[in-house]
């Protein structure tokens, strides 16, 4: 897959410090690219689930550096919306489109501004789980407005598990992510994510989970590359400021491994 050269592309996180950069601009300027829970094989079983077909109307939530939007471009659908709040972010994605028929707004996802019932496949990853309860359900909301019935909508999100995970410990769980990644960590367990899903009118039609090995030296290498992961780790360890904020990101995802999860469920906007 081609990435865009860091050299020519201003990277999100672009003057603020490293110490306090959400975590995943701070990847990102590591050179990162993939940057969901479950890595890239957890993004194709979402995309295999969506099954996009040639004359789908795409959009993607917060698409990030554009990884899953070239992966969707694969499926040669009719149209590609992406809808990215920050600016540089959105810049990178443009760099993967190529026709007058895939763009990308810089925009919020709980108010795109596209009009109603013009996409047949809305999916978006590791966005929700920032989001606040409400953000939550008005990003969801967005996108039944914007799908036709009968289209599909994909998430790929942090989860915790058990289902029957104790409040107290769940707390901790996002205080210590909160605290390591600098942005407010709010993953559901599976039976919460259906349910966010389900109150704004979505039919849940498939679940699937992976391990939240985001920093692992293995999934690094299946998502990145060997060159690449290898290159983000001496782009880290000659770092000292952003090899403190990795540590720290490690540490919180490794004490708390048992508990956390990636999930990608895709869910439908029946027809009547
Ligand atoms: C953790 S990154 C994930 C990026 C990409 N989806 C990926 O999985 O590699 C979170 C992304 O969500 C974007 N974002 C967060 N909230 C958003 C919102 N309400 N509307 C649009 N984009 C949003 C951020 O700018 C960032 O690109």
């Amino acid at each position: 897959m081609s990435v865009p050269n860091e050299t020519e592309v201003a990277l999100p996180g672009e003057g603020l410090s490293l110490e306090r950069m959400p975590g995943h601009w701070l990847l990102a300027r590591m050179g990162k690219r993939v940057l969901r829970p479950g890595g890239l094989e957890l993004t194709r079983q979402m995309l295999e689930a969506l099954a996009i077909r040639p004359e789908d109307a795409l959009v993607e939530f917060a698409p990030g550096l554009g990884v899953t939007a070239q992966l969707a471009l694969r499926y040669r659908p009719a149209s590609y919306i992406g809808v990215e709040r920050d600016e540089a972010a959105a810049v990178t994605v443009r760099r993967s489109l190529s026709t007058p028929q895939q763009r990308c707004i810089v925009g919020r996802a709980e108010e795109t501004g596209l009009p109603a019932a013009s996409a047949t496949v809305i999916y978006g990853e590791a966005m929700l789980t920032m989001h606040t309860p409400g953000q939550k359900a008005a990003i969801i909301r967005e996108a039944w407005r914007v799908l036709q019935p009968g289209g599909r909508y994909g998430i790929h999100e942090l989860c915790l598990v058990p289902d029957t995970l104790d409040t107290t410990v769940k707390e901790t769980i996002l205080h210590d992510l909160s605290q390591a990644i600098h942005v407010g960590a709010r993953p559901l367990t599976v039976p919460e994510w259906r349910a966010v899903l389900e109150a704004e009118g979505f039919q849940v039609q498939s679940v699937a989970t992976a391990p939240m090995h985001l920093l692992e030296p293995r999934r690094m290498i299946q998502d990145e590359g060997l060159g690449r992961a290898l290159r983000i780790a001496w782009n880290i360890v000659c770092n000292p400021a952003a090899r403190r904020r990795v540590q720290a990101m490690r540490q919180v995802f490794r004490k708390h491994q048992a508990h956390l999860s990636a999930i990608a469920l895709v869910a439908l906007k029946s027809e009547q």
